[in-house]
């Protein structure tokens, strides 16, 4: 049997120094998508090489268009008659895939689009997305796994309420509404700096979006749109999750590149936990405690803290002097990391909604299971800050959203490598 894919870390390093990101997986996914709305030549600045890109690249191919990376730059090109279909393979690798519903119903007035996997968070369904579709008139047929859907008429513009902002219904009902016939409102919306990158490049392509980051969008259908550049928005969560690695081996890092102000939330939890954080317009400085102090925070929508850094922040206050109590109201089951940390000498409780965290003054490394993008990622952190070398193993997620990752915490001092 092939081992899966590790990184070791051995505790003990402060990090020190400077770290630039590139831009955010959960805008460069959705932005793929949209090019689909438009023929022609599109460009993507900023992108990082990560698994999830090349997921989204070979989910665009499928359709019919081309991908060329030039450095940092995604050179996409959408050819007039895309094929309407996204297979279970691509999908099943990758949540975000499903975005692609609501761009071919809307360029092609038909999909047919294999239901999605994803991180195991407790299920995640796609009720939203598939009910403002259909209140734009879509109809739906689901056969052996796979979606099939229709607008045989086209979209039409409506008013939407969306009973949670689901970050990704929101993202598929803009993406449908572009180019929909009438004006289109959707209420409760997503407000995540991402959705609003979206619109931005939306709007650069001829989209009439109003109100992106505000809770109410309102669309004006157009009747085509054409191939624009843009430059992706910086990753928030790659720049919180070397902030909170800085922190935790109480060193003193600066994060380049980024936009601190997408950040609020969680550089004041850091504060409040001790840490010392200064910030100009696009970069951050954190300068890590001996040992952090204890606090509570719950997950919440854009600009609350966002449920991808909890559990990064779990791992730091998992050394805290107190007890720090985490209450996550995004997903119903985010917490398989927690006997991970618990494996490292952690003591922390959960009943599923809830964790409390009392804080230790030592970590011990030993395997530990990455079972997702950010949970590798809070363990390696927490491998930082432990006695001994920690093995995270299913390193291959820290793939799917940090680009360079190894070498990015190599060239800030951790004792760090790949197997
Ligand atoms: N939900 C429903 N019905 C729906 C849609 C969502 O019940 O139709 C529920 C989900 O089950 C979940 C909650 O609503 O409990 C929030 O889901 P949302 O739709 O907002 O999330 P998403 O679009 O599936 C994106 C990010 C996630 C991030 C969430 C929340 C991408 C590709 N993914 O997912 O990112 O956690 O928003 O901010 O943008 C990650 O990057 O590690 C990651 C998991």
């Amino acid at each position: 049997m092939t081992r899966p894919e590790s990184i070791r870390v051995s505790g003990g390093n402060r990090l020190y120094g400077e770290v630039a990101v590139l831009g955010a997986k959960n805008a460069v996914l959705k932005h793929m998508v949209a090019a689909m709305l438009a023929p022609g030549d599109h460009v993507l600045e900023n992108v990082p090489t990560i698994a999830d890109v090349a997921t989204m690249g070979e989910v665009l191919a499928y359709a019919g268009a081309t991908c060329r990376r030039d450095g940092t730059s995604l050179h996409i090109h959408v050819p007039e008659h895309p094929r309407p279909e996204a297979p279970l393979e691509l999908v099943r690798k990758m949540r975000a895939s499903i975005l692609i519903l609501g761009a071919l119903l809307s360029r092609c007035g038909e999909a047919r689009v294999a239901l999605p996997g994803g991180d195991d968070f407790g299920s995640r369904p796609i009720d939203m997305h598939l009910d403002g579709l259909r209140d734009m008139g879509a109809t739906f047929e689901l056969k052996h796994g796979v979606l099939e859907a229709q607008a045989p008429d086209g979209l039409h513009g409506t008013e939407i309420y969306l009973e949670f902002p689901s970050v990704g219904a929101t993202e598929n009902l803009l993406l449908a509404a572009a180019m929909a016939s009438g004006t289109s409102v959707i209420s409760n919306a997503a407000r995540e700096p991402e959705l609003t990158d979206l619109a931005v490049y939306l709007n650069k392509m001829g989209a009439k979006i109003e109100g992106a980051g505000t809770s109410t969008i309102t669309v004006r259908g157009v009747g085509s749109l054409a191939a624009a550049t843009h430059r992706v928005v910086p990753d928030r969560l790659e720049a919180g999750t070397y902030a909170l690695a800085g922190a935790i081996s109480a060193g003193e890092v600066r994060v380049l590149d980024c936009v601190p102000d997408h950040l609020r939330m969680e550089l004041r939890k850091m504060e409040v936990a001790g840490c010392e954080v200064t910030h100009g317009e696009d970069w951050i400085h954190v300068v890590g405690p001996e040992r952090p102090e204890p606090v509570d925070f719950a997950t919440l929508p854009y600009p609350g803290f966002h449920t991808d850094m909890h559990p990064q922040m779990v791992a730091f206050l998992a050394l805290a002097d107190g007890t720090s109590i985490i209450t996550e109201n995004v997903y119903a089951a985010r917490f398989r990391y927690v006997g991970e940390l618990n494996r490292m000498g952690a003591d922390i409780q959960t009943d599923g909604q809830h964790v409390v965290v009392r804080g230790t003054d030592r970590l011990s490394g030993c395997e530990v299971d990455g079972c997702d993008i950010r949970a590798a990622a809070a363990l390696v952190l927490a491998g930082l800050a432990a006695e001994g070398e920690t093995c995270v193993v299913h390193a291959d997620h820290i793939d799917r959203g940090y680009a360079g990752f190894v070498d990015k915490m190599a060239s800030l001092g951790a004792q760090i490598t790949r197997e």
